[in-house]
Parts: C-alpha cells; sequence; structure tokens
C-alpha cells in the first residue's frame, strides 16, 4: 500500500472510495469534486492511499479562513477522510492523516481544523477548538466533534475567531 498525491486519473476511485465509506450516498464525493474545483484546493493535500493499482482510502485537506475583529487568517480544514469499509481498522485512516499532517507541517499555516469523531481525532493531537478560541457557526456541532491542531508553534495564540467553510462545503 502506499499513499501519494492524487492523479487526474485517481478522479473516479476516489468518489468511490468516498460513496462506499459514507454508506453509498454521494455527499462526500460530490464535497471532493467541489473543493477540487475551488480556491481553496491544495493538489498536493489530496492524497490516496493505493493497493496493486486500486484506490483504497482518500484524504483531503484544503483552505478555509477565520475570521475575528478585523482580521481574517487563513486556516487548513480537514474533510473528508474516507478509507474503504472492507479495509478500516488497518491503520490506513492513519496513514493518510501522518502523512497530510506532515506535508501541512511544511507549509505555511498554523492551524489544521476538522469536524469529526471525537475518538478518533486526539490520538493524532487534535483538541477540541472552541476552548481554544475558535467559533464553528455555520455547523451547530457539539464542542468535541469541532477540533483542530496546531501546526506551527504559537498558532493557537494567533488564530481567533469564527471559522468560515468556503462555499463549496456548504
Ligand atoms: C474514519 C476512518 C477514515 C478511519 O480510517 P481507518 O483506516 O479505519 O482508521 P485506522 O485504522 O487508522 O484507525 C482505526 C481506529 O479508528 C476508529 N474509528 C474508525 N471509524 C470510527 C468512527 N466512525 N468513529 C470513531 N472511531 C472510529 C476505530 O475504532 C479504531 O480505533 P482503535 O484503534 O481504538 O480500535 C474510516 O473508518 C472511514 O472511512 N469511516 C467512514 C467515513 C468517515 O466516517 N469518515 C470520517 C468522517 S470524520
Amino acid at each position: 500500500m502506499i499513499i501519494r498525491t492524487e492523479t487526474e486519473k485517481d478522479y473516479g476511485g476516489i468518489r468511490e472510495v468516498n460513496i462506499r465509506a459514507f454508506g453509498n450516498r454521494e455527499d462526500e464525493a460530490n464535497l471532493v469534486d467541489r473543493i477540487r474545483k475551488s480556491k481553496g484546493f491544495l493538489p498536493s493535500l489530496s492524497l490516496v492511499a493505493e493497493e496493486e493499482g486500486t484506490i483504497i482510502g482518500h484524504l483531503l485537506i484544503s483552505k478555509a479562513e477565520v475570521v475575528g475583529e478585523g482580521s481574517v487568517h487563513e486556516v487548513l480544514v480537514l474533510a473528508p477522510i474516507a478509507v474503504e469499509p472492507s479495509r478500516q481498522k488497518q491503520g490506513i485512516g492513519g496513514r493518510l492523516i501522518e502523512e497530510g499532517l506532515s506535508r501541512c507541517r511544511q507549509l505555511d499555516y498554523d492551524v489544521l481544523l476538522l469536524i469529526g469523531h471525537p475518538e478518533y481525532y486526539p490520538r493524532f493531537g487534535f483538541r477540541p477548538a472552541r476552548p481554544l478560541g475558535l467559533e464553528l457557526k455555520q455547523f451547530p456541532v457539539p464542542d468535541e466533534v469541532f477540533m483542530g491542531l496546531e501546526l506551527k508553534e504559537g498558532g493557537w495564540s494567533r488564530v481567533r475567531g469564527e471559522l468560515k467553510y468556503p462555499e463549496a462545503f456548504l
């Protein structure tokens, strides 16, 4: 199994793995397609897990904004992540996230934010974001599912305000 950047040839396989991982619905596959066409898309942060020519996992990290009083801070958001149902709980999601984090740390962003399973993401260092000064009003989710991870030292102290997901997410 290898983790690598997506190419155009992977688009179909990425759709399929997202549809299957999210219980045969197309919402997340469509979300990926919309983000890819948007200005927040970062090509090096759309990662696939490939095994023998088949896409068995996908992770997408893209740009969003945190809007504070008189400030707009560009941040990263992780969504979605999908692993082929028959291959879940084998560490593939973990490998995608670790590679994604390593690539994010080479870029110039303070934090990576997400909405996700509170049992899963803390193992990678994610912590609830609201107590650290972030707000999220677009999606009224409980505090424990709105999480973030500091990518650069002091990152949390520089990011204050409301996370605004771009149009592609709405
Ligand atoms: C979430 C997901 C990407 C994790 O990938 P994975 O390859 O199964 O994850 P890993 O093998 O690296 O890690 C497995 C761990 O994740 C946990 N996990 C997997 N899915 C989970 C879920 N829906 N809720 C909570 N924990 C979950 C497992 O319980 C396991 O925990 P353990 O190590 O304590 O036993 C994958 O399960 C998936 O595609 N799920 C469906 C789509 C989805 O929910 N995406 C995330 C939206 S936030």
